[in-house]
């Protein structure tokens, strides 16, 4: 059966959590706050306090709070610093969106000094005079879409890659579909300008059919033309993205426990679970205690997209950690918590719902099979 710990009690029942352990200490019980409970004992009190107790599952924002995420009511603004954008690179099959990528990564300064790029993370840090873009690689819009079922909007700007040879695809509305729906701003790659056919003032016509027009023909939709192939035009899109960055002004709370979203994840040989996340607020530091879904665990290790070991990331802060027990789906949130163990209690809470929604949907099917036999 389900437990309950004394400070959750005392929360419910609206009383001090000291006048509960005081009452526990009468019965002969020395107990911490975090003492779990009982169904029995935990009704045994409060009907003494004079409460009548439900044994009703567990609420998880309750639990969340218990173990020491806070809500964001409770944030302080003066602790609130600019961040870097998030950027995803969306756009029709074949139009150039991971050699667009690659060109910006190469043409990334720092990633060069450091002996370019080693691994791939899901999730990349780029560099244009000392301020940073943070690029999600996703396969593309099913990532974008889970990510913004679960309420996780990760990305702040999107890149639409249209190919200039190509123009607007069903894959280009798409794209444009899901970042309107997300309210998420879009800037325009007009992509392969190299090519012989290209034409780029066909993609803004098409485009303005959306209600996107570009700046020169009196709207605000930011268009660049792009090479990804001959690296054109690659700075003057950075130069877009952070101008964009600095409208939205993105900013995150660094002084708090990490929270954020899992990019994707795998199971490596050697390494156990491996997942690239994206710090959103706080700071992830080496042996955090983290929980995601129903895996949890402690951060072990954490690399940057060079390969480069970390102690701490910061929000907007792609890494990659091991420590976690399972692989969570990618754009599941994650948190740091307070201890393993709170950990191991939200993960564990998560994995018993999880089993009773389960089994309850396999009762209602043998119930409707047996209707089906009548
Ligand atoms: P998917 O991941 O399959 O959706 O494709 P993608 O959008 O990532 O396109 P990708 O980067 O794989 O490029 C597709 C093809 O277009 C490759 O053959 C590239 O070499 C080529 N390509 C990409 N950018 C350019 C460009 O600027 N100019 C020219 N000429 N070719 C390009
Ligand atoms: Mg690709």
């Amino acid at each position: 059966s389900d437990v309950i710990t004394v400070g959750e009690l005392a929360k419910r029942m609206g009383i001090k959590a000291n006048d509960l352990i005081k009452e526990l200490m009468r019965q002969g019980s020395m107990v911490t706050i975090n003492h779990p409970l009982d169904y029995e004992t935990a009704a045994l009190l409060a009907t003494e306090f004079n409460h009548e107790v439900e044994n009703v599952a567990f609420d998880e924002d309750i639990i969340l709070e218990d173990v020491g995420i806070e809500s964001d009511a409770s944030e302080d603004s003066s602790n609130l610093q600019t961040r870097p954008p998030v950027v995803t690179i969306m756009g029709h099959v074949d139009h150039g969106k991971t050699s667009l990528l690659d060109a910006i990564r190469t043409t990334d300064v720092t990633a060069g000094e450091a002996g370019g790029i080693t691994q791939h993370i899901g999730a990349y840090d780029v560099e244009l005079d000392g301020r940073k873009i943070t690029f999600l690689d996703t396969p593309g819009h099913e990532a974008f879409t889970a990510m913004r079922a679960r309420g996780a909007e990760a990305t702040d700007i999107v890149v639409l890659v249209v190919a200039a040879d190509d123009g607007v695809m069903p894959q280009t509305k798409e794209a444009i579909n899901h970042s309107k729906a997300a309210g998420v701003p879009i800037i325009v790659a007009v992509n392969k300008i190299d090519k012989p056919g290209a034409d780029p003032n066909r993609v803004k016509q098409e485009l303005t059919e959306f209600e996107m027009v570009p700046e020169d023909w009196g709207g605000d939709t930011i268009f660049v033309e792009v090479s990804a192939k001959e690296h054109t035009n690659l700075e003057s899109l950075l130069e877009m993205i952070l101008l964009q960055a600095e409208v939205l002004e993105l900013q995150a709370n660094p002084i708090k426990r990490a929270k954020g979203i899992i990019v994707e994840a795998r199971l490596d040989k050697g390494r156990g679970p491996v997942a690239t996340v994206l710090v959103q607020e706080g700071t992830l530091r080496i042996g955090d205690p983290i929980v995601s879904g129903v895996n949890f665990g402690r951060v072990r290790t954490m690399t940057d997209d060079r390969g480069c070991q970390l102690e701490e990331a910061g929000p907007s802060c792609p890494v990659e950690v091991t420590g976690l027990s399972g692989t969570p789906d990618a754009g599941e949130p994650f948190h740091a918590v307070e201890n393993e163990k709170a950990a191991k209690d939200v993960a564990g809470h998560r994995q018993r719902k999880l089993r009773e929604a389960e089994l309850a949907s396999s009762s209602k099917i043998s119930l409707d099979q047996l209707y089906a036999r009548l």
